[in-house]
């Protein structure tokens, strides 16, 4: 696909020979509406060296232009250069790049390979798969698809929550009061309720904290008792877990957890204390982060247990011997961005030169209108749940307006969980969220239904086998507004799936597919595609074929399904 800022610079630099390349495209910009082209680029800062005043530099260049080539017009108007592309030029690079690339249009090999390491979902043992982990879920996920497609390779580790106090304070728990019958009927919500019921208990009795710790420390130490029933907690928590990946089709290349290092701690440990980082605190050994502002890192408890800054320093230095990532990317809301902070702080102290290839990537929090969700008051919004309701609804509405679709279970399910992630991922992702279940089950408006409904119209038009796709069409017939604004969305989806890379927010996808759908909308009511005339029919069934093509391409950017039909 032609590169048309590069153009620019091409056509800029051999006409106008005081000036390179680079320089010209350095200082293009995007004008605020295409009235004022396509790009314009400010003389202001080239009048010192060339000594003149930035509106003759303008008006020079376009004088010394003889040949436009691919622009229909170049204007200046006072210090700016104004472009625009020819319409029939950027419809045919388009277009033929889609029609070569299919659904790798978009990608790039910007990654050359290079492993980055992904660390997302992550909830905790014995306790429910809750709203709050869909996000880290849905982000990673997209993510890791987005880094794989611009040529890195994406490596997906869910570093569950299995090890640490609270699973002391479970196996107490159980102990005291574990019903076998109750939990092989409701694991997660028993294994909760013990949970919840450890806490009120040791408020009155604060022995019980004791014995939490007492129990962990078994733990730790390999006590066989307190290790069978660990395992029994990870194993019920999994098998509820995997039903919402399956649901949501999210895969993990390792699942980690926390617990996969222990017994790779203690070389840590030895090694924090050869650079002489640990410093005794109150029984405890921590890493004293006062010049950078930041309380100490724990690294050893007063009872010599370690804890979750432990065990994160432990796995960012297995993983870079594992992996050697370029990139080590962490998926958590933002409440946890000292514990980041923190630990990133003490593999830097540690002399890691790639301490800075780890990077926080922090999104809001999700509340109810009630307030915080917290697992421990009990006030949490199941995942199953959510994902089961939004299903039953897609169902519903295609009982309702398309009673005879084929596979109709399949679709309500792909639209059902679309619907979901896409409400997660279209908003910038450091936003709160406070969770209304008709918002997240809206299936109108800027929703992923709206999106997959657009593709699979489109996708009904391709489908009629006497429209041939090819791309041996005339490009000057796609050059009315509706098509071009169709052309520019699919000219520029590469870089908002870059820009997308570079900070970690597949929102920027979610709106860009959005923006294609409704500029799609707007040509397949303007501009009919069965028409008399057979050479504007391949032109427009070329321009469908890239926007459906674009479309699916982007969702699946996002982790979501793209029905044929709806
Ligand atoms: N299990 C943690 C939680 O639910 C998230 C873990 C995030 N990953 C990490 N390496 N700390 O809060």
């Amino acid at each position: 696909m032609l590169d048309f800022k590069k153009e620019i610079g091409k056509l800029v630099s051999k006409n106008f020979g005081s000036l390179n390349e680079d320089t010209i495209i350095e200082l293009l910009e995007v004008p605020p509406n295409y009235e004022l082209g396509d790009y314009a680029m400010p003389c202001f800062r080239l009048a010192k060296e060339l000594r003149k005043s930035p509106n003759i530099i303008a008006q020079e260049i376009v004088d010394s232009i003889k040949e436009k080539n691919l622009f229909e017009k170049i204007e200046n108007v006072g210090a700016y250069v104004n472009f625009f592309i020819n319409k029939e030029a950027l419809g045919k690079t388009v277009l033929e790049e889609v029609f070569q690339k299919k659904e790798m249009f978009g990608s790039a090999n910007i990654g050359k390979g290079q492993n980055v390491t992904f660390d997302y979902s992550a909830p905790n043992i014995a306790k429910p798969f809750h709203v709050g982990h869909l996000r880290s879920t849905v982000i990673g996920n997209s993510l890791y698809k987005i880094y794989n497609f611009l040529g890195y390779n994406s490596i997906g580790i869910n570093h569950l929550g299995d090890w640490g106090t609270q699973f002391g304070k479970m196996i107490s728990a159980y102990k005291r009061w574990g019903d076998d019958e109750e939990i092989k009927k409701e694991p997660i919500k028993s294994l909760q309720a013990l949970y919840v019921k450890f806490h009120e208990e040791a408020e009155k009795a604060p022995e019980l904290e004791e014995e939490g710790r007492y129990w962990f420390k078994k733990l730790e130490e390999g006590d066989e008792e307190a290790r069978q029933i660990w395992k029994r907690f990870v194993d019920l928590s999994l098998e509820e877990f995997n039903r919402v990946y399956d649901l949501l089709n999210v895969k993990f290349d390792y699942n980690t957890g926390e617990s996969f290092y222990e017994g790779k701690m203690e070389r840590i440990v030895d090694m924090l204390k050869e650079k002489n980082l640990l410093v005794e605190s109150k029984g405890a050994y921590v890493v004293d982060l006062e010049e950078y502002n930041m309380p100490p890192c724990i690294i050893l408890k007063s009872d010599g247990t370690t804890i979750y800054a432990t065990r994160d320093i432990t796995a960012a230095i297995y993983r870079k011997e594992t992996f050697n990532f370029a990139k080590s990317i962490y998926i958590t809301d933002y409440s946890q961005n000292l514990h980041f902070a923190q630990w990133m702080k003490v593999i830097e102290l540690m002399g890691f030169d790639w301490a800075n290839q780890m990077e926080h990537a922090p999104f809001g929090r999700v509340s109810t209108e009630e307030g915080r969700l917290q697992t421990r008051k009990g006030n949490v919004i199941l995942l199953d749940d959510l994902l089961m309701k939004s299903i039953e609804k897609a169902k519903e509405i295609i009982e309702e307006k398309n009673p005879n679709l084929e596979n109709k279970d399949e679709v309500a399910k792909m639209v059902g969980i679309g619907a979901v992630i896409f409400n997660d991922l279209s908003n910038g992702k450091i936003k709160d969220i406070v969770f209304n279940w008709d918002r997240m089950l809206s299936f109108e408006g800027e929703t992923g239904p709206y999106v997959q409904y657009t593709y699979a119209r489109a996708n009904s038009v391709l489908g009629k086998a006497e429209y041939h796709i090819t791309n041996d069409v005339d490009y000057s017939l796609l050059t009315n507004d509706e098509a071009v604004n169709v052309i520019r969305l699919l000219y520029s989806f590469q870089n908002t799936i870059i820009a997308a890379m570079e900070k970690n927010e597949p929102s920027f996808i979610a709106r860009h597919i959005i923006d294609i759908a409704q500029a799609f909308n707007k040509f397949y009511h303007e501009c009919p595609i069965i028409v008399e005339d057979k050479e504007l029919q391949k032109a427009r069934v070329l321009l469908v074929y890239g926007a459906a093509t674009t479309i699916k391409v982007g969702l699946s950017l996002l982790g979501i399904e793209a029905p044929q039909k709806m």
